[in-house]
């Protein structure tokens, strides 16, 4: 779908307010995404799985306003309590979204907040939030367009909305695997949003386990904008976004063929060339902590003894998720809490799946 498409043209005003609420699902790359262009578009295809139990809970009451103004009218809260530093973020994604939902304009958005997740536990809420922030949003355009408006659509233009707030975010909309970035092997796969993947998925990897290991709880030093940045002047970046198309086919094909120790390698090469790329970066840096190698070390040696196929992957920060099918959580969560827990702040893990989505609330 070509740019123009995004655009809503013709839709009613609505007087009384209208409230929409959305839980939407955190996800985690298996192929990264990791440099941008300026119209937030990836430079390298990447795949991802949604998680179930870490995700936003949003509402937003809409309010017809009497005076249309500039810019987006706006009130934000995190469980009930208003959060003006929220505000930035909001503001610059409104700003940038606003050609695409120009009704916005007419109305007062008050909007509420809530993660599953604890707040300051390192996992970055910004796939969960910017995706069900977005999917309000489409309730809402859906309830006052006059044009016709497909599921398909609705979904399609939540991602693409999403992926302006936070690339990442745009794999949120859809449950189980998920591609994002034009790639030959996935027709219909675009720069603008993300697709599922799942018609083909092996056995294997349904119901994929994912217990996030809590390393760091303080929020990072390098944001990830700041990181995409960083590929722009990157002595490798060319080698990466190359590396990065072909270990998306390589992924796929691991995933229909259901190889699951294939798929250990594959995803730990990525997360291992994430943070290779951070510390290559000018300026470098590391964001993983000596917990974090700990803990790498002993799933790299419980898979080689045991002969399970559990791997490790990272995603911009020193906390690890331990990824695994359901058949084995028995015995990797033993090895979790014997061997792993005591590398994480206060012991903290959280058990995590392959979920089905967002939820309408
Ligand atoms: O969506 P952003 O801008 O927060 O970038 C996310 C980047 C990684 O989490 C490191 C990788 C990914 O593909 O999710």
């Amino acid at each position: 779908m070509e740019l123009e498409g995004f655009v809503s043209k013709s839709y009613r005003d609505h007087d009384d307010p209208l409230k929409f609420s959305w839980s939407s699902p955190s996800n985690i790359a298996l192929i990264k995404y990791w440099g941008k262009n300026k119209d937030q578009t990836p430079r390298n295809s990447s795949i991802s799985f949604t998680l179930s139990s870490c995700n936003t809970k949003t509402s937003i009451v809409f309010s017809k306003i009497e005076k249309q103004i500039d810019a987006v009218n706006f009130t934000i809260s995190y469980d009930g309590n208003i959060k003006n530093d929220f505000r930035p973020k909001i503001e610059k994604y409104f700003a940038s979204i606003i050609k695409y939902c120009p009704y916005l304009l007419n109305y007062n958005l008050e909007i509420n907040t809530k993660n599953t997740f604890p707040h300051s536990s390192g996992i970055a809420s910004s796939a969960s939030g910017m995706s069900a922030l977005s999917l309000c949003i489409m309730s809402f355009e859906k309830e006052i367009s006059e044009e016709q408006f497909s599921t398909d659509f609705f979904f399609l233009k939540a991602s693409f909305l999403s992926r302006i707030g936070s690339g990442s975010a745009c794999r949120s909309i859809y449950g189980g695997f998920n591609i994002w970035g034009k790639h030959k092997d996935f027709e219909q796969s675009s720069d603008l949003y993300s697709l599922p993947i799942n018609q083909s998925i092996a056995q294997e990897f349904q119901k994929f386990q994912d217990t996030i290991l809590i390393v760091d709880e303080n929020q990072k030093d390098v944001s990830s904008s700041a990181g995409h940045s960083l590929m722009d002047n990157h002595p490798f970046s060319m080698d990466r976004y190359e590396i990065a198309y072909k270990n998306t086919s390589a992924l796929k094909i691991i995933l229909e063929k259901g190889d699951l120790f294939a798929f250990c390698e594959l995803v730990e090469k990525e997360a291992m060339m994430l943070h290779s790329l951070m510390m290559t970066s000018h300026p470098s840096y590391i964001l993983m902590k000596p917990e974090t190698l700990e803990i790498i070390d002993e799933i790299k040696s419980f898979r080689n003894v045991n002969k399970v196929p559990v791997c490790f992957t990272l995603d911009a920060g020193a906390n690890v998720h331990v990824l695994y099918p359901e058949k084995y959580s028995k015995s990797v969560l033993e090895f979790i809490i014997s061997k792993l827990s005591k590398y994480c702040f206060q012991g903290k893990f959280i058990t995590d799946h392959a979920g089905k989505g967002p939820k309408k609330i």
